[in-house]
């Protein structure tokens, strides 16, 4: 089929380079222009494992451009994929998924064929039909259903595996308005061997909110036991492992640390509680599960204060970035907390990552990055705060090591102590 991608961040450059790569053709659009102008070279604008290669191999099935019209008048179906960030007051920010929408109905009203449009980005429970719908509409002078189709397909993959969770995703849902949107996405979809869950367009919005907000809880949940844990000397790992094997529960998400963070999670999760005070319905698990990850990256530095009690002109040293490892995604890491908190108390800040140090000069300038791991493990003490792998060859013998992610090599510290054991 001949697909048209609206937005190449994580979620939609890797839906069209993981289509290209299932024989497709696909055109991405993006308003900035340094991304497209990288696509069309074959080289990825973000780093995620997996995608740099496909957009190599799939050159000649992928290509990308800023003009909305050159992108769609050569495609049958259109994948919205632009963010949908929160705004200040926690509620979200649907402006470049307007935007978009106004672009494509202009350029539909014009053309011949049936085409059919499908929301990737992740909006809240009636923004395809109140809002997107309306607005095709009225700018395309044509009717949903009959002259183009409209359907929610929500993205359920993690940055880092993004390319593999897309290709072998644990479900696919499809939202649509028609009939014929729900059969045309059930025929691009035909070789996936995953189950298919068919529903309405809401259902197919609120099984994105209800996943990552259930997933925010599971972290949030076990964080609490973590810190239940460390009070009563219990190893917190140990209860993750024998609650994991109940097959209602499942280990996943069980790994208590520091909380938390990314592009999706914190966004979704302040939508949703936003969302809930608007239609006066108490989201009371969810507003704690958010208060619980407030706190959790707080609890590393309140626990290097009890081993360096005056932390002002002390340099500690950060182990991670990232939001996660195997991404270069900084968006809501749980480092971010970590340093204002460190910065607010005078210390000096002396920090490595491999992917995200760039992306972390943005908002914190002036902190040193160091060049590789074994730069930071000078410093007076070591906080870890993403678990990439490299981090395993460090030695920490002689050091002072405060752990939010439980890199057990790291134990062998002079001085450990984890943020839940
Ligand atoms: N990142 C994830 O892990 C993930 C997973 C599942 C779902 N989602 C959802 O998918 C959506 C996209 O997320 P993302 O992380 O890929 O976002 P992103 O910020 O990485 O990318 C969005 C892209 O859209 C482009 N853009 C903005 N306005 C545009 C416009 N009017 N026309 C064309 N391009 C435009 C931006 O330049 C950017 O390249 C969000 O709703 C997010 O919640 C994200």
């Amino acid at each position: 089929m001949r697909l048209c991608i609206i937005g190449t961040g994580y979620v939609g450059l890797v839906t069209g380079a993981c289509f290209a790569k299932l024989g497709h053709s696909v055109i991405c659009v993006d308003i900035d222009p340094e991304k497209v102008q990288k696509i069309n070279k074959g080289i990825s604008p973000i780093y995620e494992q997996g995608l740099a290669n496909l957009l190599l191999t799939y050159k000649e099935r992928i290509t990308a451009t800023t003009d909305y019209q050159d992108a769609l008048k050569n495609a049958d179906i259109t994948f919205l994929c632009v963010g949908t960030p929160s705004l200040k007051d926690g509620s979200l920010d649907v402006s470049s998924l307007t935007e978009a929408t106004k672009h494509i109905a202009t350029i539909l009203k014009d053309k011949k064929t049936w085409h059919l449009i499908v929301i990737k980005s992740t909006v809240l429970p009636g923004t395809t039909q109140q809002i997107v719908l309306p607005l095709l509409e009225q700018h395309s002078d044509k009717k949903a259903g009959t002259d183009f189709g409209l359907a929610m397909n929500p993205e359920f993959l993690k940055e880092g595996v993004a390319v593999q969770d897309f290709l072998q995703p644990d479900r696919i849902v499809i939202g649509s308005y028609d009939e014929r949107s729900r059969t045309t996405l059930k025929e691009l979809y035909k070789n996936f061997t995953c189950p298919i869950v068919e529903t309405t367009l809401s259902a197919a919005e609120m099984i994105k909110y209800a996943s990552n907000a259930f997933l925010a809880t599971k972290i949030s949940f076990i964080n609490e036991i973590g810190n239940l844990c460390k009070k009563l000397n219990i190893d917190t790992y140990e209860v993750a492992t024998g609650m994991g094997l109940d097959s209602r529960i499942g280990r996943p998400f069980l790994d208590s640390g520091i909380g938390w963070g990314g592009s999706c999670f914190p966004k979704d999760v302040d939508a949703l509680i936003t969302w809930a005070k608007e239609i006066k319905e108490p989201a009371r698990i969810i507003e704690s599960v958010k208060e619980v990850n407030t706190d959790q990256p707080l609890r590393l530095v309140r626990i290097l204060q009890k081993h360096i009690p005056t932390l002002k002109g002390k340099t500690i040293g950060i182990l991670g970035l990232a939001f996660k490892p195997d991404t270069d995604d900084i968006r809501e890491s749980r480092a971010i907390p970590i340093v204002k908190e460190l910065l607010r108390n005078e210390a000096v800040i002396k920090a490595y990552d491999p992917q995200a140090m760039d992306n972390f000069k943005t908002l914190y300038p002036t902190i040193e990055y160091c060049k590789k791991a074994t730069d930071v493990l000078s410093s007076d003490a070591i906080l870890i705060t993403t678990k990439w792998k490299e981090f395993t060859a460090l030695d920490f013998q002689g050091k002072i090591v405060i752990d939010g992610r439980r890199l057990d090599s790291a134990k062998k510290a002079k001085t450990y102590e984890g943020v839940c054991w």
